[in-house]
């Protein structure tokens, strides 16, 4: 999820910054950029490719023993050259690179905007830059005292690096959950997001933590608190992972890695976006489409693959919490079928890459018929967030495993806050059954960590079914679709055949493949339909079937019968699928892997499915 270098020492700066955002790539992002001080800051930045930022500098004064670079993965703004970061404040006296979100970026905006600032970007981190600069003047302080000073009315996520033009035998650096890493020369320092662009160099690192603000200069470090302003020890850890590992962070795959992430990715969907104090939920990207959307006669879900489980998902929460009518189609036969639409329709179009060729023909022809149509995508800039009306972004960060995980809790966490909008403008959830909802979903991140601590169970439970042919997944209600999911995470990484089915309809065909070599999966959450689900898991062990039942935590009726049981935590039904996911997730990726699959990057497949 893009990302930052910097340098501060006696070599020419250039080669190493370029280098390390070329060390970063991994990470996904969309934009490049890089500012280098020689006496005056020199700014380059475009969008697109770090080897197309290469190929603008060429030429450019190059020189400088000092300087920052960003690889930028687009939140607020479309990737642009104007968007692409370095941003530098109005005066020229800051020059920032900066990873995360600004919350509370548009009420500063419009306070700098009355003290005379103007803007040229549509980012949040402009925003930033002109705070900063308008402290460091108008309180006259030193450059990392205003930015000690900016912090504390910034609400938010951060991984920054500064320059000052006034004060340039520094870099200031600041980290607030997004992460930056240190690296320890000799009279050079050098900033990364993480240690993949450091590590040749040095093997000595600090990682800034939560409001640590560090002042870098060649012959000094100094590290403070924005919430003390005493210094801090610096605690120096020495490396022991080699590069490859590293960019992944440790992990073996970049989908155990995006797994593993989901705490995180959905803390960020919801980011900014959730106000417990105010029990309210704001998601500005559908302001322009609001009364619309709280009055729509019907919902239209178009998507493929996993996008399209979400929908399915969508559909329960939409028709459930909303009581508006939902159909939810694979976008590659809607558009073939010449649909009934009419303008009082609203089309929700869900996909991870927003470039699905055939989910941006289907809301082609949506637009044609006078739908009003929304999207859902997590790239910022993307085709289809560009072809909509309106829309939100998942903010998962950069999904690199082919097989979608972190987008698809992302694109569920999205579509709860849509339906709960609704409802309560519909008056069809009230105050109390809200504030519920909203502190449940503020508790997912915590009670998926739970069930990653799970991991080993997991991996047990698909070491003993590894060779198996064929497996069924089951679910009810809200479950079905995450049955679906599951099996097309298993099938899509393990090449097993796998097929997720509404559990009440296996008495209608599929309990015929019953026996003792396939494994059943069941999601049998409590919920309005457990009873039912208990007499299918009997059903299936009536026939010596194997059953891996999903079940929420303290359950004693299942787990007498199955063959393995996953407890997930509790949590409102509504939610479910953001945690019942997760273990599936965990054991496709395991059979995977034991069968020396290549999980991320599986046969036939792409990320990004841009043909028809
Ligand atoms: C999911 O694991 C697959 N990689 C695939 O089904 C994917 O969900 C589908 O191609 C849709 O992609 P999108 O969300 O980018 O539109
Ligand atoms: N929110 C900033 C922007 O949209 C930074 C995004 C990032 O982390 O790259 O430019």
């Amino acid at each position: 999820m893009c990302g930052i270098v910097g340098y501060i020492g006696s070599r020419n700066a250039y080669p190493i910054l370029i280098k390390g955002l070329k060390r970063l790539e991994y990470r996904g992002y969309d934009s490049a950029g890089i500012a280098l001080q020689n006496g005056s800051v020199n700014v380059y930045k475009k969008q697109g490719k770090v080897t197309e930022l290469e190929e603008h500098m060429m030429g450019m004064d190059l020189s400088g023993t000092m300087g920052i670079g960003h690889t930028r993965w687009a939140t607020h703004g479309e990737p642009s050259d104007l968007n692409a970061h370095p941003h530098v404040s109005n005066n020229g006296d800051f020059t920032i690179i900066h990873n995360g979100i600004i919350e509370n970026y548009t009420v500063l905006r419009t306070s700098l905007i009355e003290q005379g600032y103007k803007f040229k970007s549509e980012t949040d981190t402009e925003v930033l830059a002109n705070l900063i600069e308008y402290i460091y003047r108008s309180q006259k302080v030193s450059a990392e005292d205003a930015v000690h000073l900016a912090l504390s009315k910034v609400v938010g996520a951060y991984g920054l690096v500064i320059l000052c033009n006034q004060e340039n035998d520094k870099i200031i650096a600041a980290r607030k959950s997004s992460p930056l890493v240190i690296g320890l020369g000799e009279n050079e320092y050098f900033l990364a997001s993480d240690a993949t662009p450091i590590i040749e160099y040095t093997d000595r690192v600090i990682y800034l933590d939560n409001d640590d603000v560090a002042v870098i200069k060649r012959d000094e470090l100094i590290l403070k608190s924005t919430k003390r302003n005493d210094a801090l020890k610096p605690r120096i850890q020495t490396l022991d992972l080699g590069i490859s590992e590293i960019e992944k962070n440790g992990y073996d795959h970049f989908m155990l890695k995006e797994i593993f992430e989901q705490p995180r990715s959905i803390r960020d969907t919801f980011r900014g976006r959730l106000n417990l104090e105010k029990n309210e939920i704001k998601l500005g990207g559908l302001y322009n489409v609001h009364d619309k959307l709280i009055h729509a006669k019907r919902i239209i879900i178009l998507a493929c693959g996993t996008s399209w489980h979400a929908g399915l998902v969508g559909e329960y929460l939409f028709e459930d919490l909303a009581r508006v009518q939902v159909e939810v189609d694979y976008a590659s036969e809607f558009r073939y079928r010449n649909p009934l639409i009419s303008e009082e329709d609203i089309v929700i179009a869900i996909s991870q890459s927003g470039e699905t060729a055939d989910t941006l023909a289907a809301i082609q022809l949506a637009k044609e018929k006078g739908a009003t149509v929304l999207g859902i995508c997590n790239v910022v800039g993307s085709s289809i967030s560009r072809e909509t009306h309106a829309g939100v972004y998942t903010h998962a960060g950069p999904e690199i495993g082919v097989a979608s995980t972190k987008a698809f809790t992302a694109q569920v966490t999205v579509l709860t806050m849509m339906a709960m909008i609704i409802a309560r403008s519909r008056g069809l959830v009230g105050n109390e059954r809200f504030a519920g909802l909203l502190n449940e979903l503020e508790d997912i991140p915590e009670k998926i960590d739970k069930i990653l601590q799970q991991n080993d169970k997991l991996k047990e439970i698909a070491s003993i079914y590894k060779n198996v042919n064929n497996a069924l997944y089951l679910g009810r209600g809200v479950s079905y679709p995450v049955a679906l999911e599951g099996a097309l995470k298993l099938k899509e990484i393990s090449y097993i055949h796998a097929e997720g089915y509404p559990a009440a309809e296996m008495k209608h065909g599929p309990i015929a493949l019953i026996d003792e070599n396939m494994p059943v999966v069941v999601i049998a959450t409590k919920d309005s339909s457990y009873e039912k689900i208990v007499s299918n898991v009997q059903e299936v062990k009536a026939r010596n079937g194997i059953v891996i039942a999903v079940v929420t935590e303290g359950d004693d009726t299942i787990e007498k019968m199955a063959d393995h049981v996953i407890e997930i935590p509790a949590t409102d039904p509504v939610l479910v699928s953001l945690l019942s996911s997760v273990p599936l997730q965990l054991i496709a990726y395991h059979i995977a892997v034991m069968r020396e699959c290549n999980v991320d990057q599986p046969r036939n497949l792409a990320k990004s499915v841009t043909v028809e």
